[in-house]
């Protein structure tokens, strides 16, 4: 059966270790395990970076993507998310998604014998996470092969949602201290938590960024109103008052400390310009490593999966 990447704990640590090899493996050098096929790239969401870094993956790896809308697709209007699947099987090697409910995932990826490779859920957003642990390890180094980021402490400040939970599955797979910082009602939800812990991980919890930013090898924070949460956004920027990440926050981190956000930013709400722009910013090392994470996924599941 072919292996999905639905969220990151679809994999085991060595696996994911073996996937981020992958993507540190040179554009230049690379087989092309996708020569002569499809891949189907379904967006029911507006998006910049994954857009072009998955599509720019399959041409590096040989393949030929097609951009996919609701407008041709309608999952579960026009069609089910299973039929949608078995359509796009017959034409494409592998199936990469970006939707709302991360159940039509599920259900399109337990009727195909092709990698449904998730772009972002509601729930997840795998692709970034490894982006995310590629710049760790870009700016830190490997401490050990088992751990790679043993000894690294990643800091999340904000809303705890799909990038957070994605973000802490991976880095804490690979060794990393998570740590984590929300407005009252903004964090995860037990089902997360036990989620996060079965795969080893126990993330320390604090309820202001003061708790947990100090010691902090790199502060993270993403948008306070995720897509499909517009109607809750004049609440959200209520509710997130005062809990902007700034460049001073960040460097109350500790010397060498870095700052990451998955973009878009909502500049001055969730970060601040000088957050974004300043020296510990390492924003565009992130959106850069899209491009190697969605190569070197896309590379293992077709290939060794
Ligand atoms: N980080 C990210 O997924 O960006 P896009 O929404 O632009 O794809
Ligand atoms: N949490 C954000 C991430 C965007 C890349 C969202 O889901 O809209």
């Amino acid at each position: 059966m072919a292996r999905h990447l639905l969220e990151i704990d679809d994999l085991t640590p060595s696996e994911l270790r073996a996937v981020v090899e992958r993507c540190r493996v040179e554009a230049s050098t690379l087989q092309r395990p996708l020569d002569g096929h499809g891949v189907a790239c379904v967006f029911l969401k507006p998006s910049a970076r994954t857009r072009n870094s998955t599509e720019m993956a399959v041409v590096q790896l040989g393949g030929h993507p097609v951009y996919i809308t609701d407008a041709e697709v309608g999952i579960d209007r026009r069609e089910s998310a299973e039929d949608v699947a078995r359509t796009l099987a017959c034409y494409h090697s592998a199936i990469c998604a970006r939707v709302f409910d991360h159940t039509h995932l599920e259900r399109m990826s337990a009727v195909v014998d092709i990698p449904v490779i998730n772009l972002l859920s509601d729930a997840a957003h795998p692709l970034q996470a490894i982006a995310d642990v590629l710049t760790l390890l870009d700016e830190f180094g490997v401490s050990n092969a088992e751990a790679p980021l043993a000894g690294r402490v990643v800091t999340y400040v904000g809303d705890a949602n799909n990038v957070t939970r994605s973000l802490f599955l991976a880095a804490g797979m690979l060794g990393a201290e998570v740590r984590l910082a929300t407005p009252a009602g903004y964090g995860f939800d037990p089902v997360d938590l036990d989620r996060i812990r079965a795969a080893g991980i126990e993330p320390v919890i604090g309820e202001r960024p003061s708790d947990v930013v100090p010691g902090s090898d790199a502060v993270y924070t993403d948008t306070w109103t995720s897509m499909g949460q517009e109607a809750e956004r004049e609440q959200r920027l209520r509710d997130f008052e005062g809990w902007t990440v700034d460049d001073a926050m960040v460097a109350s981190a500790g010397a060498g400390a870095i700052f990451l956000h998955c973009l878009p930013a909502h500049r001055g709400e969730e970060a601040s310009d000088d957050a974004l722009d300043g020296d510990r910013s390492r924003i565009w090392t992130q959106a850069g490593h899209r491009l190697s994470a969605a190569r070197g996924a896309l590379a293992w599941l077709v290939s060794e999966g």
